[in-house]
């Protein structure tokens, strides 16, 4: 029998106005796992884990989350199950580190929103495991980029889903940083099973953490699967429009480097 997946999406259209921002996409997701989307600006990732955070809703297809449609789930439940990182932060809103990792608690409180212990426990190990305990008390506003990125990431692992949908957390995150988002996430995947799905530009950390990956072009699926055959050369360069040479690397599975068009690195 096959397990259930955690996210299902099928013939997802997302139409608006004369303009066909997805085609027919088609992505699933296993418990466990870590799905890497990948595609140019404007590609459409956003556009896709918006509709699978169920914010946008498709033109055609359907969303699954864990064996049930998307559009079957409270608000509550929803947040119990997913948490979403958006691409672009909102403007920090006039709270603390802890207040807003606080907020990830939302959809695990009573009528009358009391914190309780094992809420401050949950925040607490948000803060430890995004690197944040350190500026708990400082206001948003306050914090660098990638101190902000790793706040909201913070704000969701609080939620203790089984399902994270992230748009590009590591995008301003330095390399140092970056790599231990990136360990956390594997550490969910092994530890409680937890699946996630990101959009990403830095596809060296895609195709060394991703289980399955989805490369994306003008809104269309071009390339899906193993990471090894989305993240080869001759997949990426007609995509991105750039050469794509894989250097050979003692840390995972070599390193692309990208060149421009007619323009290939010389050796040494
Ligand atoms: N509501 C909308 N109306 C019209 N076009 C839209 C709408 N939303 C998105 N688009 C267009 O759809 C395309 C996909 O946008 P999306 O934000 O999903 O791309 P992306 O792959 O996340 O890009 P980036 O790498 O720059 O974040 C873009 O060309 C964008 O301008
Ligand atoms: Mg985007």
């Amino acid at each position: 029998m096959n397990a259930v997946h955690a996210v299902e999406a099928r013939g997802l259209d997302f139409t608006r106005g004369s303009t066909a921002v997805l085609k027919g996409v088609v992505l699933t997701a296993r418990q466990g796992a870590i799905h890497g989307i990948v595609g140019p600006n404007g590609s459409g990732k956003t556009t896709l884990l918006r509709l699978l955070a169920g914010l946008l809703r498709p033109s055609a297809g359907t969303v699954e989350l864990l064996g049930r449609p998307l559009a079957a789930y409270s608000h509550r439940q929803r947040a119990r199950t997913m948490a979403y990182l958006p691409q672009n932060l909102p403007e920090p809103l006039s709270l603390t580190v802890r207040e807003l990792v606080l907020l990830g608690r939302t959809a695990h409180q009573g009528l009358l929103g009391l914190e309780t212990r094992a809420d401050q426990e949950a925040v607490d190990c948000a803060l430890d495991l995004a690197r944040v305990a350190h500026l708990a008390g400082v206001r948003l506003e306050h914090l660098s980029g990638g101190e902000m990125q790793r706040a909201f990431i913070a704000k969701a692992l609080c939620q203790e889903p089984s399902i994270l949908l992230l748009d590009e957390p590591t995008a301003s995150l330095d390399p140092a940083h970056g790599l231990q988002v990136m360990e956390l996430l594997a550490g969910l995947r092994s530890t409680q099973a937890v699946c996630t799905v990101m959009a990403s530009h830095d596809l060296n950390l895609a195709a060394r953490y991703a289980d399955e990956a989805t490369l994306l072009q003008g809104g269309r699926v071009a390339c899906q699967g193993n990471p090894s055959m989305v993240f080869a050369p001759e997949r990426l360069e007609p995509v991105y429009g750039c050469g794509f040479e894989r250097c050979p690397s003692s840390a995972g599975p070599g390193v692309l480097l990208p060149f421009p068009c007619g323009a290939k690195p010389q050796q040494g």
